[in-house]
């Protein structure tokens, strides 16, 4: 069985974890907010016992949390949804299943695991963002119940429809909560839309990996069809590099190498508009500002003239700004 939250305060939550320009500050609160409404929907049937209470106006007997619970979270993304877990949970005790999944075939390594033995009937709840092929929940359920965990249910940001179909073929009787269902993995197994990897934006470890991508796709993009040669690149990746660590870089480079036409040059009216994005960071961090290159129309920064002693990066033209 499987829950979609399908609501306007979570899928709005949703919607700002997938922008990518979504820096990891605002991408932890958000995990933890959408875990808060998980929480929510998944315990409805926590078990309660009824005690007496003294309210200021009147004996009564109220509801009060029985069930033992163990929240479980796959190492390392799983480790952002804990807190707000936690904090429904105050007297919740921890597990933790280290797996990383082989960035080939997508299977899943188990490499830690300390998670207290199952005592009376506790409720396990597993919980990491996200749920791709499968592999990695599936796994991290199998080993709970080799623990003797027979109540268990998993919490998750977004999932596919093949990790869902993985999941329910091989664990029926485990219930999955998730904010989003997604269209479908892509050839490298990530989630389409998706939100990326969710481990590197809860931990702020993208951007070396996002660059390098970046440079891949560059290069890639010289071999391919020659529109850019070295020379271009280069000058394409100089000039942005000043913003990178603003969270901004991947949308950047990829609007400048998208306006690059077939002579390597890149036409007014585009060059209007990735100046117009240059500003705009460059209003984030004055440490530079933009022009346009008269000669050759391309964007220049300030930061790059200052180095470069007021030449154009692109056909080195003077430029003043
Ligand atoms: C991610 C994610 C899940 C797993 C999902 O972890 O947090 O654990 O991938 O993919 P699957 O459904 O195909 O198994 P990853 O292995 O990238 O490790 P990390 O949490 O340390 O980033
Ligand atoms: N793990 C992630 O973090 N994201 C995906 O899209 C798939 C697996």
């Amino acid at each position: 069985m499987h829950t979609v939250l399908n609501h306007p305060l979570v899928n709005h939550r949703v919607t700002l974890m997938r922008d990518q320009s979504t820096p990891p500050k605002i991408f932890r609160e958000l995990v933890n907010e959408i875990t808060t409404f998980l929480a929510y929907e998944a315990l409805r049937d926590l078990r309660t016992v009824k005690i007496p209470v003294r309210t200021p106006v009147a004996e009564t007997t109220c509801d009060h949390i029985s069930d033992r619970i163990v929240i479980v979270p796959i190492l390392r993304a799983g480790m952002g949804m804990l807190n707000a877990v936690l904090d429904v949970l105050p007297s919740a005790t921890v597990g933790v299943l280290g797996m990383q999944r082989n960035e080939e075939t997508a299977e899943p390594i188990p490499y830690y695991s300390k998670v207290p033995p199952m005592r009376g009937d506790a409720l396990a709840l597993v919980i990491d963002p996200m749920l791709a092929t499968g592999g990695s929940a599936c796994d991290a359920v199998a080993q709970l119940k080799k623990l003797g965990y027979r109540r268990i249910k998993f919490l998750n940001m977004i999932a596919a429809p093949e990790g869902v179909a993985k999941f329910e073929a091989a664990h029926p009787d485990v219930p999955i909560y998730t904010a989003a269902l997604d269209e479908r993995l892509n050839e490298h197994f990530y989630i389409v839309p998706g939100l990326g990897d969710a481990g590197d934006r809860i931990f702020g470890t993208e951007e070396n990996s996002t660059l390098s991508k970046l440079m891949k796709v560059m290069e890639k993009k010289v071999m391919a069809d020659g529109r850019i040669d070295f020379a271009e690149s280069g000058e394409l990746l100089r000039l942005a590099r000043p913003l990178v660590g603003m969270g901004e870089d991947f949308a950047v480079f990829k609007r400048i190498l998208q306006q690059v036409r077939a002579d390597g040059k890149v036409d007014a009216a585009e060059s209007k508009r990735i100046s117009g994005i240059l500003a705009a960071l460059a209003d984030k961090a004055d440490a530079y500002a933009v022009c346009t290159c008269p000669k050759c129309g391309r964007p220049v920064s300030k930061r790059t003239i200052a180095g470069d002693a007021a030449k154009c990066p692109w056909c080195g033209e003077r430029v003043g700004i």
